[in-house]
């Protein structure tokens, strides 16, 4: 894959590292600025100062988001888009099929501005096939381009159900050279969809993100492109013709989640890839993240932490009871394993496969990522906590609370000593404010206490050398 549409943290200096298999290696190599402190109001945030970025450096106005949605979806939809979008700050529109209806008017302040899709009525005739909204979401390229120019780097489109991290994607924009031919996006998480449909294609609920010289020479000939390739059915296979057939190919990202997946992703968000979260879709179809909550109570619950702190979110960090022979393993923001064993990292950044694949009799293999077993051994199985709540200690540390979901009922592991973590209630976790040093590694975390009911945990870097087993 090449590699010269990333830039170096300087935008004066372009890298070009010819030879290296994968964009993610080159962000493991480059130390990057060290980022600023965030500090937070309730809603919106306030980035203290940002003395060290240079002035041309890509920020939250550069970004234009293109939601494409039904009318009749909405109603249920808006709380998935409200719980991440700012308003008057992030740009974009949301594309309906047909004017509001008079429940939805006024138009909520909280959403993005809506329009109303072009009539595609006569394209859509002239291919004679597949489904008019599918022809919507293609030429929706065209329509944000036509609303939205001044100033875009990026563009981003995404369903009325994708939850978008928009901190991360500010961040991880920024390290690309918006000025160059860039279409990113991420593969279904289940093998079969992308077997059925390409593994070069991004799946657009995940998010489909397009430098603007990419959407400005695209977008002139989306309507042609729609008409050359009359059979495909695949709004996402179709953009992703249009795109190749001007010689760009798939930069894909692993923080951008399609979600085609089934029941409980907690597996999966207990042991995301060592990358920055960007999107998350699908949440009708999975069951909420937070089973005490509903869809969208779990979607707002989330951007609590979100709100707070985008780069740390669902990065796993772990960490060890000698005495007891306990593993912490935490997904900041949303949850922490207690095992009654140590396991070292390399084990459990594998997710544990509570989830089905998004094709329910699908034959194995299922995921494009490995997966861990679930098991009733003692030895194997965690305690696990969810996400609870966020606090700002002061303008250097954070401290989020994760409360048991239910009891384990499973003895303790007596290979390791039979020490029971039944009685832990509540883990606290406290963060920096500061983001972490990107220099390749995740961060690491100490127990400041572990008392009955209590554990205390703290991260921080890791030393040099330090192992994580
Ligand atoms: C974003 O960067 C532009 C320069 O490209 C600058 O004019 C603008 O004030 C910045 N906006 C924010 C929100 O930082
Ligand atoms: C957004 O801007 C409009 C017009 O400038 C203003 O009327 C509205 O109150 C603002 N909304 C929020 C939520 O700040
Ligand atoms: C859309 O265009 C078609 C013809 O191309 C026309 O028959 C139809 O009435 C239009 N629909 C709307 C809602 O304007
Ligand atoms: C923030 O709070 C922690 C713990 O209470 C304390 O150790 C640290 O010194 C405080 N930092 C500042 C800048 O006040
Ligand atoms: C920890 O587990 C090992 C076996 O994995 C066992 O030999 C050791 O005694 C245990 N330590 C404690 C303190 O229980
Ligand atoms: C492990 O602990 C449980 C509960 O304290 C106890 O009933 C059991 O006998 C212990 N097992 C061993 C092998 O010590």
């Amino acid at each position: 894959m090449a590699s010269s549409i990333l830039k170096h943290s300087s935008p004066t200096i372009y890298t070009t590292l010819a030879g290296l298999a994968s964009i993610l290696i080159i962000f493991v190599i480059f130390s990057f600025l060290t980022q600023p402190n965030c500090l937070q109001t309730d809603i919106v945030h306030v980035r203290s100062r940002e003395p060290l970025l240079p002035p041309d450096t890509t920020n939250i106005s550069h970004l234009v988001f293109g939601l494409v949605g039904s009318t009749q979806a909405w109603h249920h939809r808006k709380s998935y888009i409200e719980s991440w979008w700012r308003p008057n700050i992030t740009r974009g529109y949301l594309y309906l099929d047909t004017t509001p209806t008079d429940d939805l008017l006024p138009w909520s302040q909280n959403s993005p501005p809506f329009r109303i899709s072009d009539n595609i009525t006569k394209l859509f005739l002239e291919r004679n096939n597949g489904e008019p909204v599918m022809v919507r979401l293609v030429h929706a390229v065209m329509e944000i381009f036509r609303d939205e120019k001044e100033g875009v780097r990026w563009y981003i489109m995404g369903d009325d159900d994708s939850i978008f991290f928009v901190d991360n994607l500010v961040d991880v924009l920024s390290k690309y050279d918006h000025t160059k031919y860039i279409y990113i996006g991420g593969h279904s998480e289940s093998i079969m969809p992308n077997e059925i449909l390409s593994y070069d294609m991004g799946f657009g609920g995940a998010g489909l993100i397009m430098s603007y010289p990419l959407v400005k020479m695209v977008q002139k000939n989306i309507e042609d492109c729609l008409r050359r390739y009359p059979k495909l059915n695949c709004a996402d296979q179709t953009l992703m013709s249009c795109v190749n057939d001007f010689g760009v190919a798939l930069t894909a990202h692993q923080g951008l989640h399609q979600l085609d997946l089934h029941g409980d992703v907690s597996g999966l968000l207990s042991s995301h890839p060592k990358a920055p979260l960007l999107s998350l879709h699908h949440f009708d179809q999975l069951d909420p993240i937070f089973p005490s909550m509903d869809r969208s109570e779990s979607a707002k619950h989330l951007m609590k932490a979100a709100n707070i702190d985008q780069s740390r979110m669902v990065q796993q960090t772990v960490c060890y009871d000698r005495q007891l022979n306990w593993t912490f393993s935490c997904s900041w923001g949303y949850s922490v394993h207690i095992y009654e064993k140590i396991i070292p990292r390399s084990i459990l950044k594998v997710p544990r496969e509570t989830f089905k694949p998004w094709i329910l009799d699908s034959k194995p293999p299922l995921f494009m990522f490995d997966t861990r077993p679930l098991s009733n051994d003692p030895c194997e199985t965690p305690h696990v906590f969810l996400f609870e709540s966020i606090k700002t200690i002061n303008a250097t540390e954070v401290i989020t609370s994760y409360v048991r979901v239910a009891s384990r009922g499973l003895p303790a592991c007596e290979l390791s000593g039979n020490h029971s973590a039944d009685l832990i209630s509540r883990i606290e976790v406290v963060s920096p404010m500061k983001k972490p040093t990107q220099d390749g590694k995740a961060e690491c975390s100490d127990i400041v206490e572990n008392k009955m009911e209590l554990a205390r945990l703290k991260l921080r870097e890791c030393m040099d050398d330090e192992l994580i087993a």
